[in-house]
């Protein structure tokens, strides 16, 4: 399959990318968070081509991305009033709801299970193509199973290339970490994977206490515990555990540092290093993109300075901590 690079700056293109979601096609495309993988959520032929092309288990279950708050009457049922708050509050955003989805919706949208996950996307490309082909898209990020997610067109189409019709070029993401998924489904309201907006940011607006379970049993992306891995084995260390390593056998290290770079590069250059931004909007921006950097040096390791341990950094730790897994 010969995959399409169109840009989201001509008309002309994204006009061609609602056609082919029309039709039936995958095409990546760009959103405040990271790349999707959509295909039209109505069609459950395309729906399970995004399975075929990621190499995603077919129980995993995929965002549906709509065009507006209204539409989630017909993809959902038994609203509670909490899920419009949020919606009111945080859409178009990088937040996901988690609801009894309605009847009609095929199960290979929703992995087998009677929930889904909806959210209406920040991105204006995207929310414009919605709005104007009338559209709603499942859509996952836009890698591979398990691999880095994608923050940038060129990255996706590296990646997807001949496994994908069309990738949609609307420039590096916002946010560059995935939405945060809260579930309202129980008697409790529930932060699933931590993204960014944060569980207090989710109370103030709720007027309740929202409980962020680091152990659950959802099928949730961040549930896994190998996931957003880059090829290259990855160790996130503190600045001391890093001066140990590099004054250990000769090994080329990419590092991605916080603290300060030239403390670790005083003594000798190091194979590949980059300074990592200091708040953790700009550090979460371009962290999948270092990585992926870093992924491509060809070092035969990736390190990376533990940033700070403070509430707004969580989203950052939950990705570097299933980054750093590695399988016994
Ligand atoms: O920011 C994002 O959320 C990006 C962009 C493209 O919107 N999407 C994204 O999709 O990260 P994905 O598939 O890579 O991760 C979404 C996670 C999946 O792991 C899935 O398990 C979970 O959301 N999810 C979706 N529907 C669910 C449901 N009904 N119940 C539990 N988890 C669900
Ligand atoms: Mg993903």
């Amino acid at each position: 399959m010969n995959t399409l690079l169109l840009n989201a700056a001509v008309a002309a293109d994204v006009a061609k990318a609602a056609e082919l979601l029309q039709q039936g096609h995958l095409v990546a495309v760009p959103t405040e968070t990271v790349y999707g993988l959509a295909a039209d959520a109505t069609k459950p032929e395309a729906v399970s081509q995004i399975f075929r092309a990621k190499g995603r288990p077919a129980d995993h279950p995929l965002i549906v991305h709509l065009p507006d708050a209204a539409s989630i009457t017909q993809w959902a049922q038994h609203i509670p009033a909490s899920a419009y708050q949020l919606a009111e509050a945080f859409w178009p955003g990088p937040l996901t709801l988690l609801l009894h989805k309605a009847n009609h919706v095929d199960s290979c949208v929703t992995g087998g299970l009677d929930t889904i996950g909806l959210r209406v996307p920040a991105h204006p490309v995207l929310l414009g193509l919605l709005k104007s082909a009338k559209l709603a898209v499942a859509a996952p990020s836009a890698n591979l199973y398990k691999k880095l997610s994608p923050t940038s067109a060129h990255q996706v189409y590296e990646t997807m290339q001949g496994r994908i019709d069309a990738v949609l070029d609307g420039g590096d993401c916002e946010f560059g970490l995935e939405s945060t998924i809260v579930s309202v489904l129980g008697d409790t309201v529930q932060v699933l994977r931590a993204g960014p907006i944060s569980a207090e940011e989710i109370s103030a607006v709720l007027g309740c206490k929202v409980e962020t379970p680091e152990q659950h049993d959802v099928k949730v992306a961040g549930n896994v515990a190998a996931h957003y891995q880059p090829g290259t084995p990855l160790l996130c260390l503190d600045a001391n555990q890093i001066h140990a390593f590099i004054a250990q056998a000769p090994r080329k290290i990419a590092l991605l540092a916080y603290s300060s770079l030239t403390e670790f590069t005083a003594k000798a250059p190091l194979f590949w290093q980059v300074a990592m931004p200091q708040d953790a909007k700009g550090y979460g921006q371009s962290l999948y993109k270092q990585l992926y950097l870093a992924d491509q040096t060809g070092a035969d390791v990736i390190i990376v300075e533990q940033p700070p341990a403070e509430s707004a950094w969580l989203a950052i730790h939950n990705r570097l901590m299933r980054a750093a897994y590695q399988e016994a």
